[in-house]
């Protein structure tokens, strides 16, 4: 690997002037690496911030093109739609995620009549955002229900990807789903809605913003231990990948990401599948408010997205996308 020796081989040459730094540059960023999550919610006109993330809001389904116009214009491939659900509609078996008049169902009508296939739409397949509980699946005896709960999430995913859903994103870590998901898209017809597996996803505190916003902080009861992936562990992470795979997902998801750079690494070194990483709230939250307050400078935000990048990440999720026309200049 190292080829001289100093005095003569000196890596600071390389390193003089911008024009050679950007000639020897390994990774770089473009638009078409982002997927921008939106947040929806119930009412007309409404832009509401969320207090735990500063410079991400809540959009009512009237004022998406808002945001959806911006995404288009900055060039992003996708959005990810997560919904706050109100708390009279949420049930201990989270009915409302089948209402084919749920938030989420209403803005994917709306987005493809809009704008077609200009934007990829991508949508959670999980109860939680429905759930009186907060957890992503249905609950006996005190255990989340594995199999009982990929019934639900069957028929979420049909009724997302009848909606007009490009991608469907399973993020409940139950053992199984995606075979029966992609089973069951099959026999009716969607077998070109592609499944983006949250794959390696981690019992993590940095959700806590995410939960706060839609909604699902206040009702959470327990933790998600059970389902989510204990990060002292990084070979269980490749059992999951490999599990996905072979049930059928088109992409595979590592969330959270900067915590989690080494999985993204060796899942690319394994595997020759598409890898996401998800910069979850929490990392989102951090590094804006730390901006905010002066600690670090906003050009943090640039380095935290090339790290997924050099990780070997092929797209990032990011609540920044939609200010990339800002950050990547
Ligand atoms: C729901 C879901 C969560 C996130 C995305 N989908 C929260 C959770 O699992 O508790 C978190 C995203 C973020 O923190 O930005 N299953």
């Amino acid at each position: 690997m190292i080829t001289g020796k100093y005095p003569g081989l000196r890596l600071r040459r390389n390193r003089k002037f911008s024009w050679t730094r950007r000639l020897v540059q390994e990774n770089s960023l473009s638009p078409s690496d982002f997927i921008l999550p939106i947040f929806l919610i119930d009412g007309i006109n409404k832009k509401e911030p969320v207090n735990t993330m500063p410079g991400v809001y809540r959009y009512s389904i009237n004022k998406l093109p808002q945001i959806i116009e911006k995404a288009i214009k900055i060039g992003i491939p996708m959005v990810a739609l997560f919904p706050k659900t109100k708390n009279n509609l949420k049930d201990a078996v989270g009915s409302e995620s089948l209402n084919e008049n749920n938030l989420v169902c209403k803005a994917i009508v709306e987005i493809k009549k809009r704008y077609k296939n200009q934007i990829g739409i991508m949508c959670d397949v999980a109860l939680d955002p429905y759930t009186s509980h907060g957890h992503d699946g249905l609950i006996k005896s005190k255990q989340i229900i594995n199999d009982e709960t990929i019934e639900v999430l069957i028929n979420q995913s049909l009724l997302q990807a009848q909606m007009g859903c490009d991608v469907l994103a399973p993020s409940d870590m139950m053992d199984g789903r995606i075979g029966k998901i992609r089973k069951s898209l099959d026999k009716s017809g969607f077998q070109n809605v592609q499944i983006l597996s949250y794959a390696a996803k981690y019992a993590s505190s940095f959700y806590g913003p995410f939960r706060d916003a839609v909604g699902s902080k206040g009702s959470l009861i327990g933790d998600k231990k059970t389902y989510q992936m204990d990060f002292k562990n990084s070979n269980e992470a490749l059992r999951e990948i490999a599990l996905d795979i072979k049930e059928g997902a088109d992409m595979v998801m590592v969330k959270p990401g900067m915590p989690y750079l080494d999985i993204i690494k060796s899942i690319k070194e394994n595997f020759k599948i598409p890898v996401f990483a998800y910069q979850v709230s929490g990392e989102y939250s951090l590094i804006s408010n730390a901006i905010k307050k002066k600690l670090i400078n906003d050009d943090a935000i640039y380095e935290s997205l090339v790290a997924f990048k050099r990780a070997g990440s092929n797209a990032i999720v990011s609540y920044y996308a939609d200010r990339l026309d800002k950050i990547l200049i």
